[in-house]
């Protein structure tokens, strides 16, 4: 790998393409769990470098409960990648949770089911429990929470992540059901992967944008929220990184 480019963003819906990252090169990772999502791509956003995976392929092609998370992860940390922002499209669960809202959870649920969603699943015959007490690394949360604030935005700071199995969206009910557990945020994606990046050892964390209410939070459609507010949110997160990824890593070596 480039020299310097330990920091990895795993795209998802609205960011399958990352188009102000400078690709300089393009790996097409083998891994004992099978392909990865899509050829994942080295380059540089502004002066810092950093390593571009897309989790539902470069066309968003592949959906969220037939991704290959275990080959994802495996993958980045193949190619040396030590800190993940993993970004995530999210419906939003109260008031204060609004579509555009830029949220980085301290927390998570995982309602998934089926996924493979460990590397300790008794194949190597190595049993192991990693501490999942703190989900997300905090350092990485913190230079979220740093490049949003740089790049003019306020992003909240913490809430509860429901990663539920899609591919359907929730009804009201499960959303109460939802909110009744403490969460604020519900997505389909955002396990087993955080999981999986602490089995790993890598530094995780979430950088969630609210795209629409969840269901039964407002009277709006959602499709036609999600339609209004994605790129929009996109846009935000494209700009928290370009200064993320020169923040984290300072000038580039050429
Ligand atoms: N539910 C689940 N996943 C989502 C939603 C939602 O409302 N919006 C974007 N991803």
């Amino acid at each position: 790998m480039t020299a310097g480019t330990d920091i990895a963003v795993i795209g998802g819906t609205g960011l399958s393409q990352m188009h102000d990252l400078e690709v300089l090169d393009r790996r097409v990772v083998a891994t004992p769990y099978g392909e990865p999502s899509a050829p994942v791509l080295l380059g540089r956003i502004g002066a810092g470098r950093a390593v571009f995976l897309p989790r539902h392929g470069a066309g968003h092609t592949i959906p969220p409960h037939a991704i290959n998370y275990r080959a994802n992860i495996w993958a980045l940390r193949k190619l040396g990648v030590e800190r993940i922002i993993a970004v995530n499209a999210v419906g939003g669960i109260g008031p204060d949770r609004g579509p555009r809202t830029v949220v980085v959870p301290d927390q998570i649920i995982d309602y998934t089911w089926g996924r493979d969603h460990t590397f300790y699943d008794g194949g190597s015959g190595e049993v192991a429990h990693v501490d999942f007490s703190e989900p997300y690394s905090a350092s990485v949360r913190r230079l979220i929470l740093d490049a949003g604030r740089a790049a003019g935005l306020t992003p909240i700071d913490g809430g509860t992540y429901a990663a539920t199995q899609g591919p359907r969206l929730e009804t009201p009910a499960e959303i109460r059901r939802l909110a009744n557990d403490g969460c604020n945020l519900v997505g389909m994606t955002g396990m087993p992967e955080a999981a999986l990046a602490r089995e790993a050892g890598l530094a995780y964390a979430c950088l969630a944008v609210v795209v629409n209410f969840a269901a039964g939070q407002s009277a709006e459609d959602i499709h036609g929220e999600l339609a209004e507010h994605l790129d929009a949110g996109m846009a935000s997160v494209r700009r928290l990184l370009e200064h993320l990824v020169p923040m984290a890593q300072g000038a580039a070596d050429d």
